[in-house]
């Protein structure tokens, strides 16, 4: 199926390395120009490269996303080099640990959790995702396409003990993609939001392999294809819903979950 965005022009939050490195990789091969956007230059330089090298058009540009006045220089940045910006993914949400001491940015019991981490956490999420939707929201309505698509997590869907403020960040970002996709379908804009279970990348790494097979009974598609879920299966979402194919689908939410949770 031809996906109708080449030439297209997308910013990935979060992307040198993980889902997002492989949403970048993936829209890429449909000939869509990418900006790659993290924390860290040297992971968007180096996910940029690897699409250069591969024939691809890439920048790498690095921005705090919870930070407006960084992020609103990104998108200046990325419409001077590729003349617009017709796609974001707000992919960024698991804060990256920046300092020694820095207290555990998702992972324990409520109980033992306080401000700082809830901070961390929850700044990310939702300032994140309202930062980098602000700052491109403009241009799309001004151009009348768009699309805005934010990765969140089935723990937003249904809970997940151990990640409760994570949860009720990522369900905010729900809330916010069907409000804003309401405000802007008109300008032929749509927002929409991709759910994950574990997916394997660097930041799940340590914690699936500490789970031994018994990971394995909790997705109902595991055992007959005797893996778990891989960045690639989220990308191919992100790619159908950010395609041409996909114009009449706003305020949504797919999970792509191997069958973790089946949720209304
Ligand atoms: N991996 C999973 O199992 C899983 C499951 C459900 C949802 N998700 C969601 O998928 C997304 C990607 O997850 P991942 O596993 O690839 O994460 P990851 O930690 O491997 O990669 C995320 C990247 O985001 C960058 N980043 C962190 N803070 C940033 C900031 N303030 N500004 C810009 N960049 C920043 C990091 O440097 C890192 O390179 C997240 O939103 C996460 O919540 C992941």
């Amino acid at each position: 199926m031809e996906l109708g965005i080449r030439d297209r022009v997308v910013l990935v939050t979060g992307a040198g390395r993980g889902i997002g490195r492989q949403i970048c990789q993936t829209l890429a091969e449909e000939g869509v120009r990418v900006a790659v956007n993290d924390l860290f230059q040297e992971r968007a330089d180096e996910s940029a490269g690897e699409i250069s090298r591969s024939g691809g058009k890439a920048i790498g540009v690095s921005a705090d996303v919870t930070d407006l006045e960084a992020v609103n220089g990104m998108v200046r940045r990325v419409v001077e080099e590729f003349g617009s910006l017709d796609i974001l993914v707000n992919n960024a949400g698991i804060p990256a640990v920046t300092t020694q001491d820095a207290v555990p940015a998702t992972g324990g019991f409520f109980s033992g959790s306080g401000p700082e981490q809830w901070e961390r956490t929850m700044g990310l999420i939702t300032h994140g995702v309202l930062n980098c939707s602000r700052a491109v929201i403009e241009g799309m309505s001004e151009r009348s396409w768009g699309r805005i698509i934010s990765i969140i997590s089935d723990a937003g869907r249904v809970g997940e003990p151990r990640l409760v403020a994570y949860s009720m960040a990522k369900a905010g970002v729900v809330g916010f993609s069907k409000a804003l996709a309401k405000e802007i379908g008109r300008a032929c804009v749509t927002v929409n939001c991709v759910s994950p279970a574990t997916t394997e990348t660097e930041a799940t790494a340590a914690w699936i392999a500490a789970q031994g097979d018994q990971i394995m009974r909790q997705y109902p598609l595991a055992k007959g294809l005797n893996r778990l879920g891989k960045p690639s299966d989220i990308a191919n979402a992100v790619a159908f819903l950010a395609s041409e194919r996909a114009e009449w689908i706003t305020g949504q939410v797919l999970s792509v979950n191997g069958g973790y949770s089946m949720a209304d």
